[in-house]
């Protein structure tokens, strides 16, 4: 099948690659000219394991292009498959000027019938909106049919998340466009869901704002173990051991972030009151997470009573392992946090440095590695769980530090390693410290 991809990020580039791995002719387009440079030599924009083999494969065997030309990208493509961004606007709501513009794109360019397929993240009843400017836009001779196919991949497992999905959201209008989109993705063998084209759009963000409520809950459940003294560890598997609950997204820690569940969560809420409707589980979905995100910087604060002048070493920036993707990352509100309070930060991250010092505040520094961020620290924060931080060895770690004090907004560290220092004081989420004097 001939497919065209617009937008070259997670979703675009993940999509494209996979798609041309299965057998699919695939051109990705971005208006971004670097990107475009760069993928067409075989170099990922992005961290994404598996993506640079497969990126080198399909360049290699001529099914996977890049191009910035609109016009040379959707020339004589059956699928066309919008994945460009949707951020949050001002109010909220989701901004849909970026895939207003690829409508456009696509109306100036296309040379034949085709399924317009969106794949970003849209509100209820964006197809329509979308529908209407193809149509204002599009030639006399020229008609497509529209698609909505959200996306459910996480970052980080991109690759992986593609070729496995749990399932794969059709919705159309006709059978026509369900039949080849089902038959688009027949090679990947993942459970297909035909709906309409509402419902679709409405399945992604249920689906992200049902797991940050979910993520919300364990987060209170585990500050209330804290004041009553139960295990958040135990907790969390007693409730995932229910079928009816499950064990995924049961991890407490310090909030949710990245480019999704905070903008999604948002959009949701906006959807529902401009349906003159108050979702205030999202409401408060959103505040806990906002509380979350300040919890270590809380948590020192009691410990230490005053954080001037303290030196505060953070181990992570990305919003998640496996990513160098800062984008609503909760290593932006604690270290400007840390730096309000009068603390010096000392900051390393294995992929994300370069993306950090792009959106951090300027007063952070950065060290070379764990070892560096923690030489001479008054204490460390562990923020994002890299397997590195967990293997670490922190008996000898924490003999490098001022006062050997761990914050572990992740709970990844193991208390067994943590039992082997000589000297500690370990403040874990949602179930009791360790302190060794
Ligand atoms: N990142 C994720 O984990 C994830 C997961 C599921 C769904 N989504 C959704 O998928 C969509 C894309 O997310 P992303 O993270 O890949 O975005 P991104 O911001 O990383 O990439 C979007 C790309 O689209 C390009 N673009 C913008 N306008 C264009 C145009 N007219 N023609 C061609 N290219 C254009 C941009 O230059 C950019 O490279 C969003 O709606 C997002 O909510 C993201």
């Amino acid at each position: 099948m001939k497919i065209a991809v617009l937008g070259t990020g997670y979703v675009g580039l993940s999509t494209g690659v996979c798609l041309s791995d299965s057998g699919h002719e695939v051109v990705c387009m971005d208006v971004d000219e670097e990107k475009i440079e760069q993928l067409s030599k075989g170099i990922p924009p992005i961290y994404e394991p598996g993506l640079k083999e497969l990126l080198k494969r399909n360049i290699g065997n001529g099914r996977l292009k890049f191009t910035t030309s609109h016009k040379e990208g959707l020339h004589n493509k059956e699928v066309i498959i919008i994945a460009v961004g949707t951020p949050q606007s001002n109010n909220g709501s989701a901004d849909l000027s970026f895939l207003e513009q690829a409508a456009k794109d696509i109306a100036e360019n296309l040379n034949q019938n085709a399924i317009i397929t969106i794949k970003s993240t849209v509100p209820v009843g964006t197809n329509d909106v979308i529908k209407n400017i193809l149509k204002e836009n599009l030639p006399h001779d020229i008609s497509v049919d529209m698609a909505a196919n959200p996306e459910f991949l996480r970052q980080g497992s991109a690759i992986s998340d593609t070729l496995k999905a749990d399932r794969i959201v059709i919705g159309t209008e006709n059978k026509q466009a369900a039949s080849k989109l089902e038959k688009m993705y027949s090679i990947l063998h993942i459970p297909i869901l035909h709906t309409s084209i509402r419902s679709a759009e409405m399945i992604k963000y249920a689906s992200n704002a049902f797991l940050a409520m979910k993520i919300s809950f364990i987060n209170e459940i585990a500050n209330l173990c804290e004041a009553t003294g139960a295990n958040v560890e135990d907790v969390s598997i007693g409730m995932g051991l229910d079928k009816r609950i499950g064990e995924a997204f049961l991890k407490p820690g310090i909030g949710y972030g990245g480019s999704c569940f905070p903008k999604d969560v948002k959009a949701l809420y906006h959807t529902a009151s401009e349906h003159d409707m108050n979702f205030g589980l999202l409401e408060e979905t959103m505040t806990i997470n906002n509380q979350q995100r300040e919890l270590l910087v809380w948590k020192a604060l009691s410990r230490f009573g005053d954080l001037n002048g303290k030196k505060i070493a953070m181990l992570g920036l990305s919003f998640k392992p496996e990513t160098d993707d800062l984008r609503e990352a909760p290593s932006i509100v604690i270290s400007n946090e840390l730096i309000n309070q009068g603390a010096r930060v000392s900051a390393y991250d294995p992929v994300a440095m370069n993306n950090a010092k792009k959106v951090l505040n300027t007063q952070v520094e950065y060290a070379k590695s764990p070892e560096e961020a923690v030489l001479d620290a008054d204490a460390v924060f562990i923020v994002t769980e890299w397997k590195s931080f967990v293997e670490s060895n922190w008996k000898q770690l924490v003999k490098e530090m001022k006062s050997p004090i761990i914050f572990d907004g992740r709970n990844c560290l193991k208390e067994e390693e943590i039992i082997k220092c000589e000297q500690v004081e370990y403040y874990p989420i949602g179930k009791p410290k360790i302190i060794k004097a």
